[in-house]
């Protein structure tokens, strides 16, 4: 009875594993590598046979519109709806492999804001230094004194989704792809410039959708991130593929939520935090930095001096064994990248005074949002330039 008993449990923690653990796929919903099988039913969800309705038989009118069926307002399908920036309960949570309806129940903020409305409350931001909570006294700042070390930070999510100001968009324009290509020393005004100087100057013209980053077939790295994003034929602007996940880790259980846009890191693909910037920059290049950038210039004309945005991997894992402890698990988070200062999809930031002229690399005034609003936001996480003071304490009063 005993031994019974014994092989009993045994079996039932096994079914508990099988079940209970998510799918050790990285991948979610239809888009897993492989894609199910001979015998799957995955293509459906997005071709047609005889009746596709835009280019590569999409069964909806182009990429984007293909996407929104299931990650759009009010759409079934997923429980990620990028367009409001929410994320329906057990989003990640359950590793469940696919959902015809979205559950009921509160929903959370999406890590990567969102294309319409963003559920990020961008002005109430928390920056606490070993001295001590900043804030505008002259005593915190006091108290702080010159050891200005980061312990923690806080973005807050809104209780309900704002208007985005800033996105990447989606609908496959013609857009600028800022400081793609090598370092240019030369440019004269942009209204004087060939498109070839231009290009050079600024960075090449891209048809941005949503599979331009995501590999809709799944690909076995996080969020189905492509190695070489836009990649396809005729792609010339890109050629060094990075890696965003780490190598053999589980990327499970999926966050797609978050209740604090400072932690923009992830625990269980560390990798994200090491290599996001060299991925943005595979568009972005003269972008990526390392080290004292900031006041060695680059000798291009346009990208000149430029604020650090990346650490080799060895300086990430020095700095997180030197910072982390019980009391502050998560270390300091002051190393900039890309995803610290702006959201990967779009953000409800304001940005008034100075902040609100600050044109594009050209000279040219920001617009794009499908809500047509603010556009001098730069998918930044924080109101006006609220990034730059979670970081650096400069002076109050
Ligand atoms: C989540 C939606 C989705 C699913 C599921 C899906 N596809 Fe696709 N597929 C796309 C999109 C979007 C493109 C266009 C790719 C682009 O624009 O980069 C595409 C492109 C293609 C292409 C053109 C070449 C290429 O790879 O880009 C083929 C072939 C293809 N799909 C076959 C399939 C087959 C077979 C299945 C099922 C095993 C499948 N797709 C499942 C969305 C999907
Ligand atoms: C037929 C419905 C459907 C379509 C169409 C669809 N998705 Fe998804 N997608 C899902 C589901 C289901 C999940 C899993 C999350 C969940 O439980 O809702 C998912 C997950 C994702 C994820 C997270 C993947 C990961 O690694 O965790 C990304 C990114 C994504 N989709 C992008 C896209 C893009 C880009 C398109 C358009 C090319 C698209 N999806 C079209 C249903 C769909
Ligand atoms: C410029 C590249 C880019 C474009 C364009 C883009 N995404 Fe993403 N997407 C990302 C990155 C990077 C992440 C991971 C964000 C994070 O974890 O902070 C992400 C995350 C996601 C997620 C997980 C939920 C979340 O918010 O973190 C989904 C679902 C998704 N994208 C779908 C889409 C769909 C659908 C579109 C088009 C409407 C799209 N993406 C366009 C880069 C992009
Ligand atoms: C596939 C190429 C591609 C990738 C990858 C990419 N971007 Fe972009 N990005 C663009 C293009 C094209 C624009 C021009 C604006 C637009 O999308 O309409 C842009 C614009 C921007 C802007 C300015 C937005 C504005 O309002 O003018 C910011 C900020 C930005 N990207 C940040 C990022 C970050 C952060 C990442 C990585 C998470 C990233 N980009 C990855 C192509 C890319
Ligand atoms: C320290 C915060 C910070 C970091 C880190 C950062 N950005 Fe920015 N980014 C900004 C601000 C602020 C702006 C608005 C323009 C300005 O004030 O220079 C901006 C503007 C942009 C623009 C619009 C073009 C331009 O240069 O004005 C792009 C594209 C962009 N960032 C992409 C990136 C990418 C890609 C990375 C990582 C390689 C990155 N950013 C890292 C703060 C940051
Ligand atoms: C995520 C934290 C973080 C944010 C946010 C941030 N910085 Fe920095 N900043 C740093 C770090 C770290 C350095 C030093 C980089 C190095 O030398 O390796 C730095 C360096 C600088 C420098 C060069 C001078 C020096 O002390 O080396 C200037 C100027 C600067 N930042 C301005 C800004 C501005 C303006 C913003 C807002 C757009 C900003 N920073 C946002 C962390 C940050």
């Amino acid at each position: 009875m005993r031994r019974l008993a014994v092989s009993l449990f045994v079996v039932g923690f096994m079914l508990a594993l099988s079940v209970g653990v998510p799918s050790v796929s990285a991948d979610n919903g239809p888009h897993v590598k492989g894609m199910g099988g001979m015998l799957t039913s995955n293509c459906a969800g997005c071709h047609r046979a005889h009746t596709g309705q835009a280019a590569d038989l999409l069964k909806a009118s182009s990429v984007e519109a293909l996407c929104y069926t299931c990650h759009g307002s009010a759409a079934g399908g997923s429980s990620l709806d990028v367009r409001d920036g929410v994320g329906y309960p057990e989003a990640g949570e359950s590793g469940k492999e696919d959902s015809t309806e979205r559950p009921e129940g509160d929903v959370k903020a999406l890590r990567g804001g969102g294309f319409k409305y963003a559920m990020i409350e961008t002005n109430t931001e928390k920056a606490e230094y070993e001295g001590g909570i900043k804030s505008e006294t002259q005593e915190a700042f006091e108290a702080i004194g010159s050891n200005k070390r980061l312990v923690s930070g806080e973005i807050p999510t809104a209780s309900s989704g704002r208007e985005v100001t800033s996105s990447h968009s989606t609908n496959g324009s013609p857009q600028i792809a800022w400081g793609n290509g090598a370092i240019d020393a030369s440019t004269t005004e942009w209204k004087n410039e060939s498109e070839a100087e231009r290009k050079a100057s600024y960075g090449a013209t891209v048809e941005l959708t949503c599979a331009s980053c995501h590999n809709p077939h799944g690909d076995g790295d996080y969020r189905i991130l492509k190695g070489l994003p836009g990649g396809g034929e005729g792609n010339t602007y890109n050629t060094t593929e990075v890696n965003i996940t780490e190598p053999s880790s589980p990327n499970n259980p999926k966050q797609y939520t978050t209740s604090n846009y400072w932690e923009t890191w992830e625990p269980y693909n560390k990798n994200f935090r090491y290599r996001i910037s060299e991925w943005c920059s595979t568009c972005h290049t003269r972008l990526l930095t390392t080290g004292s950038t900031a006041t060695t210039p680059s000798g291009d004309a346009v990208f000149e001096y430029r604020h650090t945005t990346n650490f080799t991997q060895a300086q990430y894992e020095k700095i997180e064994k030197e910072y982390v402890s019980a009391e502050h698990p998560d270390g300091t988070k002051t190393e900039p990248n890309c995803i610290q200062c702006h959201v990967a999809h779009g953000t409800d930031a304001t940005m008034e005074g100075w902040a609100a002229g600050v044109p594009l690399p050209n000279g040219e005034t920001p617009t794009h949002s499908e809500t047509g609003g603010g556009g001098e936001s730069f998918l930044l996480r924080v109101d006006n330039r609220g990034t730059c003071q979670m970081c650096h304490y400069t002076s109050v009063g």
